[in-house]
């Protein structure tokens, strides 16, 4: 049996212009419960296990601050999710844990045959996150979506278009200058399409429309899922060639330029990312600033001299 409900047509022409919400099956695996969760936490290793805070409700532009999770069971840290202010994410668990893999395999594998899409690489990451956390407005580099679990989320969705995305910034995620900032104005938020989450719930979007995240009131589960086609890495080429030639050689870009040439530019980047060096990661951009403790406000214990200035008034 399929991991999703009947797929809707809509799938079958993306790129569409808005987001195509859908139906899973991926609660039935037992994959997502507290219990699977705690243990996948305490299996996850470290170096993939990225721990977030940030205010609630964030503020559209307002980024995460990073932190760690040290000595604690994945019971524990769970439990400090769920009463506390934190985003904990299993980096590429779903494509790496042994008894994640198959599911996604079996997931990837049914919603490439049911959309009629070639899915020519997929990573995906399982997102445990409290209350009222919230993912800053970004673009992602590749094609994405979400496949909801547990509690409830609201993503709003903008455009993929320059008003929206500049090429520019899109390059600048395409050649790792930063992990995916893109710029935001409130007065963006008029045009963005609103998505529910509920469990079960899934959608995918356009290719880089920027989108942002709120929780709801509950601990929330959610898989987001990376994957490349055909023509996502063709428009990436385009993009990635743009903006080495921008950056590099100071050189005039066709920004659009006819399709038949977009092989040419996909080739031209493949040669032109193996000669960048200049990668960026989590570890590197974000010096982690908490430990999580289950005895303090959040569950968040700032390091030394770390805590957001409004914080330490309070503490003063
Ligand atoms: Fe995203």
């Amino acid at each position: 049996m399929s991991l999703f409900q009947a797929l809707p047509h809509e799938l079958m022409r993306m790129p569409t212009d808005a987001a195509v919400r859908f139906r899973h099956r991926l609660n039935d695996t037992g994959l997502f419960t507290d219990e699977a969760l705690a243990r996948l936490i305490d299996e996850q290793p470290r170096d993939r296990l990225d721990v977030l805070t940030m205010r609630k409700n964030p503020p559209g532009g307002e980024r995460w601050t990073a932190g760690e999770a040290n000595g604690l069971s994945g019971a524990e840290i769970l439990e400090a999710v769920r009463t506390g202010a934190l985003w904990v994410s299993c980096r590429r668990a779903m494509e790496m844990h042994p008894r994640y893999k198959p599911v996604f395999d079996q997931a990837i594998a049914d919603y490439s045959r049911e959309v009629g899409v070639k899915v020519l690489s997929a990573s995906a990451s399982v997102l445990i996150s409290g209350p009222q956390m919230g993912i800053f407005f970004h673009a992602d580099a590749a094609d994405t979506m979400l496949w909801h679990l547990r509690g409830s989320k609201t993503m709003m969705i903008y455009p993929s278009t320059e008003a929206y995305i500049p090429d520019t910034a899109m390059e600048a995620i395409l050649l790792k200058e930063n992990l995916s900032d893109a710029p935001y104005r409130e007065e963006m938020d008029a045009a963005a399409e609103t998505v529910v989450f509920h469990a079960g719930d899934a959608a995918a979007w356009p290719l880089h429309a920027p989108h942002r995240v709120l929780n709801g009131d509950s601990l929330n589960v959610s898989i987001s899922v990376e994957y490349t086609t055909p023509q996502c890495v063709l428009t990436n080429g385009v993009l990635f060639t743009n903006g080495w030639l921008r950056r590099r050689l100071k050189a005039p870009v066709w920004s659009r330029p006819p399709a038949t040439l977009h092989p040419v530019y996909s080739a031209a980047s493949k040669g032109l990312r193996v000669v960048e060096k200049f990668r960026k990661t989590v570890e590197k951009s974000h010096p982690r600033k908490f430990d999580v403790d289950l005895s303090y406000p959040d569950n968040i214990r700032w390091r030394e001299g770390q805590a957001p200035a409004a914080l330490r008034m309070a503490a003063e």
